[in-house]
């Protein structure tokens, strides 16, 4: 049975110090659920909260709507995953997967079936026999899933659980995080600071800085309708450009105006940043748009991306999809169209978005 967790104003001090601020939040019942955010910004923390080995000071964590504040963390039935896996080193893998069930003190013929049947699930079946040092990364971090989720958590917590391994064993594992995942649908929280992993694995992210939650969303929502300059840095890439909101209209140093009706209705002309994706940049030798000179090109197989310098003196970047043909040489004079409906306007702190349909609210379902 798994649970949705509620986070009701939370808060982390150490001393005097306020790592997490009053911080609301509901992770829903077999959610697979991501923490995103950069190094120090309290994921772990907050992790360690809801397995019980932090103390919070403030408010309240529930899991299906029952405080576990006081609850020791033992008794919270729920499954761990670190980043340094954790195996025990002097116990072959059927014993390390079988720990937990031996400490609850279940029947042996009960214990056997259990492991037999999550090594099959995460494929280490043949490696039942085998001591830890004769693994691989990968394979050791499936004794360690294995072993987090073959006590039937009702919570799944899993902190960068995949930064030891080289990045074709991230790719394959966070496949098969994600397929189990799916077919036990436990709740999950998982903490990662790599974007791209979030958004490959995640039905939601919560998006973090300095302890408070920038957005909730599902992948496609913070990558296309990120709330401030913060999100829309953090996922994905962005050029963040200087430009003035006037008449309903993006002015991009006085020179060029680009009718820009997604804006806020109640926008009042002022200076914006504008967040533009490399793809939504239309690069061209003669059309219309921002005029600049590529300064450099990388050719990445389906796609080439262009670093244009703008006339207004900023460097952009642009991505294409290589033609048959060829590279537009260094020092071409191009212009740069905008896909004006992809594009997000934040005010001049970056702190707030002026574009429609983002809403109030900071978490969409
Ligand atoms: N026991 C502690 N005492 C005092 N401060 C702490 C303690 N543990 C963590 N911190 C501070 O809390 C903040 C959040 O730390 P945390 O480990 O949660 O970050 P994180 O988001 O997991 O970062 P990373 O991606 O590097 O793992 C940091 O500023 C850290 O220095
Ligand atoms: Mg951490």
């Amino acid at each position: 049975m798994s649970v949705s967790i509620q986070f009701d104003r939370v808060v982390k001090r150490y001393g005097s110090a306020t790592i997490i601020p009053p911080l609301s939040l509901t992770v829903k019942d077999g959610e697979f659920f991501t923490l995103l955010g950069p190094s120090g910004c309290g994921k772990t923390t907050l992790l360690r909260m809801v397995a019980g080995f932090n103390t919070i000071e403030e408010g309240v964590i529930a899991f299906d709507g029952k405080p576990v504040n006081d609850m020791p963390p033992a008794q919270r039935n729920i499954g761990m995953v670190f980043q340094n896996y954790a195996v025990f080193p002097h116990m072959n893998v059927r014993r390390n997967v079988a720990f937990g069930l031996h400490n609850r003190r279940l029947q042996r013929d009960e214990i056997d079936r259990r492991v037999d049947e999550i090594m099959e699930t995460v494929h280490i079946t043949e490696y039942a026999s085998r001591m830890p040092d004769r693994l691989s990364g990968g394979q050791q971090q499936r004794v360690a899933l294995a072993r987090a989720i073959v006590i039937h958590p009702n919570v799944l917590l899993m902190d960068e659980p995949l930064s030891n391994l080289d990045a074709k064993l991230r790719l394959e594992m966070r496949n098969v995080i994600r397929d189990i995942q799916h077919s036990l649908g436990i709740t999950t929280i998982y903490v990662t600071h790599d974007q791209e992993e979030a958004m490959a694995v995640s039905d939601r992210i919560a998006v973090m800085e300095q302890g408070v939650i920038q957005q909730v969303g599902t992948p496609k929502r913070l990558y296309q309708r990120p709330v401030n300059r913060f999100v829309a840095g953090f996922i994905g890439r962005s050029n963040l450009l200087n430009a003035r909101l006037e008449g309903g209209s993006l002015v991009f140093h006085g020179t060029r105006a680009f009718p820009y009706p997604n804006a806020l209705p109640a926008a009042a002309d002022q200076s914006v940043i504008v967040s533009v994706r490399p793809e939504e940049f239309i690069v061209s030798k003669d059309g219309g748009g921002l005029s600049g000179k590529v300064i450099n090109s990388i050719f990445l197989g389906l796609n080439t991306t262009y670093f244009v310098k703008l006339d207004s003196g900023e460097t952009v970047e642009t991505v294409e999809e290589s033609t048959i043909d060829s590279i537009i040489p260094q020092g071409t004079p191009v212009k740069l169209g905008l896909k004006i409906d992809k594009l997000n306007v934040f005010t001049a702190d970056g702190k707030a978005s002026l574009t429609r349909g983002i809403g109030e609210v900071a978490e969409d379902a």
